[in-house]
């Protein structure tokens, strides 16, 4: 297997802080967290303070482990420096294939020759994005879900050519974060998770769309029917209705038509209600 001492997380966003904050608190690991822009990296550094104070708050963590946490996080704009001297390097980009295939081609080239290259994808075919590299026995999915730092779940994920010892390390590195695997052992768009979740938040937006019912009923109804713990239209506000298209668009392009978009979800995308992180989407953030 191979010995993880630092990692470097490619993107500080809704996912990327998260996982370098479960990397750094729980997983005691080094971390290089590199996003494109400042502003990116300083939401970021902000989202990772105010989630740290809060287990301070609650007694679960002292001062001392939330700074001795934030000592291990190195933000950064610069790729060549967080990935060259890394271990392991997760992708948490947007889930866009031609962005993070071209992501992927620098990343090998600037990463040592020993590195697992793990990408966060919630769709994106795992075996393309590693034929953009020299290494695809190195490449291999890790999916963390909103919010990691809460979520116990990790999908580990095999693409076409991921080495047995590739899949082992991954799996040791999240057992070392506290988190429970599956293992997806075929690459498949949505793995396991998204391919059931991603049609239920696209059916109740097309329900909320078509007016068959208000917001909070379609919420209620599935919260209190099947226990979810937050109605499917607030679920599509925390995972970004943009992501969520993005997702609905691969499996509907890769797996079956049956998956298309509704009416409902692209227009909110349109209207870039995208959800927490503009502020408003089903529901308006601005204020919570
Ligand atoms: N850091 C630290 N603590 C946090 C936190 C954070 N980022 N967010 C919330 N918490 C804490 C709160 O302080 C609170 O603590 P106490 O109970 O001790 O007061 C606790 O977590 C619960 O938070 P809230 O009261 O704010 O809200 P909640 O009870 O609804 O729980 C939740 C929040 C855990 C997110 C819960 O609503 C939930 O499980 N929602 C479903 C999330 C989900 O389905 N995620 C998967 C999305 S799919 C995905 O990610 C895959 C993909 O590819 C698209």
């Amino acid at each position: 297997m191979t010995e993880i001492k630092k990692i470097a997380v490619l993107g500080a966003g809704l996912m990327g802080h998260g996982i370098t904050q479960v990397a750094t608190q729980i997983g005691k690991f080094e971390v290089y967290m590199r996003d494109i822009e400042q502003r990116f990296i300083d939401n970021g550094m902000t989202m990772i303070r105010e989630s740290l104070q809060r287990f301070v708050k609650k007694g679960q963590m002292t001062e001392t482990q939330m700074n001795e946490t934030l000592a291990r996080i190195h933000p950064t704009l610069d790729l060549k420096e967080a990935v060259s001297t890394a271990d392991l390097i997760i992708e948490a980009a947007p889930e866009n294939i031609e962005l993070k295939k071209a992501l992927f081609r620098e990343v090998d080239n600037y990463a040592p020759e020993h590195a697992i290259i793990a990408s966060n994808t919630s769709s994106v075919s795992i075996t393309e994005l590693a034929s953009a590299t020299k290494r695809p026995q190195k490449v291999c999915g890790m999916h963390f879900f909103n919010p990691p730092q809460l979520m116990k779940l990790i999908e580990v994920i095999r693409g076409a050519q991921t080495s047995d010892e590739t899949t082992q390390t991954i799996l040791e590195v999240a057992r070392r974060m506290e988190k429970e695997t599956v293992l997806v052992k075929k690459d498949c768009p949505g793995f396991i998770v998204n391919r059931i979740l991603i049609p239920a938040l696209n059916e109740a937006a097309a329900i909320y769309w078509e007016g068959t019912a208000d917001r909070d009923d379609i919420d209620k109804a599935i919260k209190l029917g099947l226990n979810w713990p937050m109605g499917p239209l607030m679920l599509l506000d925390y995972i970004g209705s943009d992501t969520t298209l993005a997702i609905a668009e691969v499996l509907t392009k890769e797996l079956d038509p049956k998956f298309h978009p509704s009416t409902g979800l692209k227009q909110m995308v349109k209207a870039q209600l995208l959800g927490r992180k503009t502020g408003k989407g089903f529901y308006d953030w601005t204020q919570r």
